[in-house]
């Protein structure tokens, strides 16, 4: 049996991110990791910063390359009807947005991590989490030879996404689920081609909703609403730009660049919050206890704040013996998650087509686009929300 203070499962930005938090502070950490380096490296997910996480890595000294190559965004666009009205991020907030992919974040915590040879399993197996609610919880895996290791520690935090083990290892009467399924999904690709238009553009159009988003000045990252169980196999690339072409045409010109595509992939939506994110010493973070779908870009975001309340917590408990921010931890991030879920459920609401939606639900969806176009207050709303809260 191995002795740690904090067992991190999950090697994603939430366990990444605290696993460097936490080591900062002198807290000894293992960190497990099913996946491969490599694979971590690599999985494409969303790419939009809110202004408090990259204010968070600038910080901690890990911003150097997101201020070289990420880009930083002071508006976006509402297209319906085929014309742009410009959600002025800064003007009405202050605050600004930055395009960086996650995998890139990814890669830098794994590079400092690296630097200061803090390791990371990775390739594990058989995680089992076990006396959680003692102080003293065990975890159980077995390393990428196969060989098993047991863990005696003060913590586990469960940052496995939400297909890990940590959130099914709470007995199922102490969580409250809350969920929504979406009957639709979003079909992504990356392109090799530059982006149209220098901010994001997220269209809405009686076909479905389109997003024009970007990785780089070379590379377009675009999604379009697509029914929940659609197959990839059934969209050649001909048919996406084809389908893009008309979602995002302007007074029937064709609006998007084009170019080969690199990924493509169908991604379903919803939204879930299991409460509260801790049973005994068992703490939940990132997607392990949350999802959004992505429309209001959220989810790393949420997943990054977490972290950070977790980080001091944790710290708390396992260096000064002191349990008050531990106990406080659910609630405190609970209220930003559910900020974050009704804006992403909202989001998704008035710009998605919905295919059980009438006459009267498509009427207010298009008033509430134009009020939100129009009005200061409702876009200021929009703007607020978007460009995220500030950590504490
Ligand atoms: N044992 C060890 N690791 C596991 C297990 C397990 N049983 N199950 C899952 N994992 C790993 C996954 O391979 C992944 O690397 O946990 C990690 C979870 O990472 P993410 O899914 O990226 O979740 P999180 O770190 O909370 O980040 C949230 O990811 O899904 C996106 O949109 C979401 O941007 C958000 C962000
Ligand atoms: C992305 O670039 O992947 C992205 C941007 C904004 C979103 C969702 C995804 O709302």
């Amino acid at each position: 049996m191995v002795r740690t203070q904090v067992t991190i499962v999950g090697a994603g930005p939430a366990g990444l991110l605290l696993s460097f938090l936490l080591r900062l502070e002198g807290v000894d950490v293992v960190v497990l990791e099913s996946r491969s380096r490599e694979y971590v490296r690599q999985r494409m997910r969303a790419g939009l910063c809110e202004q408090a996480t990259v204010d968070l890595l600038h910080e901690l000294g890990l911003g150097g390359r997101m201020a070289a190559e990420g880009l930083r965004h002071e508006g976006f666009s509402l297209r319906f009807d085929g014309e742009d009205h410009r959600i002025a991020l800064t003007e009405l907030t202050g605050r600004a947005v930055t395009i960086y992919g996650q995998q890139e974040i990814v890669k830098d915590l794994i590079d400092a991590h690296e630097a200061h040879g803090w390791p990371v399993e990775y390739e594990v197996s058989d995680v089992d989490l076990h006396d959680l609610d003692t102080e003293r919880p065990r975890v159980t895996y077995r390393d990428s030879d196969g060989v098993a290791h047991e863990l005696d520690c003060d913590a586990v935090a469960g940052c496995d996404g939400f297909h890990g083990i940590s959130r099914p290892s709470a007995p199922v009467s102490e969580l409250k689920v809350f969920d929504r399924i979406y009957p639709f999904a979003w079909l992504g690709i990356l392109a090799t081609a530059q982006p149209s238009s220098q901010e994001l553009i997220y269209n809405h159009h009686e076909r479905g909703f389109g997003l024009a988003s970007m990785r780089s000045t070379e590379i377009s990252r675009l999604y379009l609403q697509v029914p929940a169980d659609e197959d990839i196999n059934d969209w050649s690339d001909d048919r996406i730009w084809a389908e893009l072409q008309t979602r995002f045409a302007v007074h029937g010109e064709a609006a998007l660049n084009e170019g080969p595509i690199i990924v493509k992939s169908v991604t379903p939506m919803r939204s879930f919050v299991a409460e509260p994110m801790r049973f005994g010493r068992l703490f939940l973070a990132g997607d392990a206890a949350h999802i959004v779908p992505p429309t209001g870009a959220k989810g790393m975001n949420l997943a990054i704040a977490d972290v950070r309340v977790l980080s001091r917590a944790l710290t708390e408990l396992v260096q000064h013996k002191r349990s008050e921010l531990v106990d406080a931890y659910s609630d405190i991030c609970l209220r930003r998650v559910w900020r974050a879920e009704h804006f992403s459920w909202f989001m998704t609401e008035l710009l998605h087509i919905d295919p059980y939606g009438d006459d009267f639900s498509r009427r207010v969806q298009l008033s509430q686009l134009r009020y939100t176009a129009s009005s200061r207050a409702a876009s200021t709303s929009v703007a607020e929300n978007y460009v995220g809260f500030p950590h504490d």
